[in-house]
């Protein structure tokens, strides 16, 4: 007897009845098409994010061919340590309250008035999609023009992150969007090497590892982990938050009056659906784990999605409770909290910050803007994708406004907390 087939039609259209079989009955097995380690139980999947033997050495074909260079993620010891303190500065630090959040607001504010004359729009495509081009944009400093590549550069990269059935046509469209992004970044890189800014860009041209300054490759990579990090995660976390929100009147009403809450709803709408539905590690030996043998050689998926409802760890794990007690908004965003798709241990996501200030920007201005913001009549809330995961659409409808009316930046999260 095997365990669910992570590659079948039907667990592609709906893995969760394949997670809860997964959590009862195969907690850990070998998935025979791919070769893969699956587990499943949170204690389990934590364990093997954050603990020896188990490696992040997958990343080397999951992501540094189409990031074109080594990558932070895949990094151990003195180097890793190094990066994480070169990126985090920006994406934590003290110009990100200053510099960043104010732009976030913008970005998000001219994106709800680009859509609010129409009375009707797809969430995914006209906002959520848009909104962490914009930010990474933002972060890195590019030309404000130039952002709509980007948007196609990290789908590409994405799907080649999550080929799993090696179709050649994802791979040659990933790295096709490495060289298209290799000639986009060149003359960006000598510009910022020559006359460095306050941006992350500026931050890589300049950084000396042991004396030697980075690379072409080396601030390409790290660019792309930074597109692909950053571009699912947030758009399919502000689809799903705003779903269950549009989906549940009493929690679109709290959310409304108490703008703190947003954080409760982005945790527990992400809890049920996260927009991470796998992590891969690597083991050179065997591990006997709880609920079975993981062996040396082996990649192991750790279903993150299954873990999230795994009723060892949360009390009617199928309900969305956002006042639930194992969900914890300051825990929450860190290592130590009960969501594991922000990742564990050393590698947590560097992220996980700008993630919920984005989220939280979004999902406020437009709850401003918008007053009787609701699911559209025909609505098909179908999602698609086995690694990552979101709704292919969220089809919206409310009140026209007038031509020629602005919409304001709803700073009602700021004062509440969000930033
Ligand atoms: C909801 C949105 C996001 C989700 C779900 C998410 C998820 C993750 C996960 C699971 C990891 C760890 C991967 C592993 O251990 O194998 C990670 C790492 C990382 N994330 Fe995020 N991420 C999000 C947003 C962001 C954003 C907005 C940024 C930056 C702008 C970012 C930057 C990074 C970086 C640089 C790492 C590598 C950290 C390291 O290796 O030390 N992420 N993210």
């Amino acid at each position: 007897m095997t365990g669910p087939d992570i590659l079948s039609a039907e667990y592609a259209a709906d893995p969760f009845p394949f997670y809860r079989e997964m959590l009862a009955s195969f907690p850990v097995y070998r998935h025979p098409a791919t070769g893969y380690h699956l587990i499943s139980r949170h204690a389990e999947v934590t364990r093997v994010l954050q603990e020896p033997p188990f490696t992040n050495e997958i990343y080397a074909w999951q992501l540094e061919p189409v990031a074109g260079g080594r990558t932070i993620v895949q990094m151990d010891g003195e180097e890793h340590a190094y990066y994480r303190r070169l990126m985090g500065a920006p994406l934590r630090g003290s110009n990100f309250r200053e510099r960043i959040v104010p732009e976030i607001e913008r970005v998000s504010a001219g994106l709800i008035q680009a859509l609010r004359d129409r009375g009707r729009a797809d969430l995914r495509e006209d906002y959520a999609d848009l909104m962490p081009c914009e930010v990474v944009s933002v972060l890195l400093g590019l030309p404000e023009e130039d952002r709509s590549k980007f948007r196609r550069w990290f789908v590409s990269i994405n799907a080649f992150m999550s080929n799993f059935g090696n179709d050649p046509a994802v791979t040659a469209a990933g790295l096709a969007a490495r060289a298209e992004m290799t000639g986009y970044l060149r003359p960006l890189i000598e510009d910022r090497r020559a006359r460095p800014r306050g941006d992350l860009l500026s931050a890589f041209c300049n950084a000396e590892i042991d004396g030697v300054p980075l690379d072409d490759r080396q601030i390409q990579a790290h660019c792309s982990t930074l597109i692909a990090a950053n571009g699912d995660g947030t758009s399919a976390t502000i689809t799903y938050t705003l779903k269950e929100l549009l989906m549940r009147p009493e929690h679109l009403r709290a959310a409304r009056r108490d703008r703190s809450l947003i954080d409760r709803m982005h945790l527990e709408a992400t809890r049920l659906n996260p927009p991470v539905h796998m992590l891969l590690r690597f083991t050179a030996r065997d591990v006997d784990l709880p609920s079975g043998r993981v062996s040396a050689g082996s990649t192991v998926a750790c279903m993150v999605a299954a873990a999230q409802r795994d009723p060892d760890r949360f009390d009617e794990p199928d309900v969305f409770n956002p006042y639930r007690a194992e969900i914890d908004p300051v825990r929450d965003f860190t290592p130590g909290g009960s969501i594991v798709h922000f990742g564990r241990g050393r590698h947590y996501c560097l992220g996980a910050h700008i993630a919920r200030i984005t989220v939280g920007i979004a999902v406020n201005q437009l709850l401003g803007a918008l007053p009787d913001l609701r699911l559209a009549d025909d609505a098909d809330l179908t999602e698609n994708g086995i690694f990552t995961r979101n709704l292919v659409r969220l089809p919206i409808a409310f009140t026209p406004a007038p031509r020629g009316a602005t919409t304001a930046i709803w700073h009602k999260a700021s004062r509440a907390g969000l930033a």
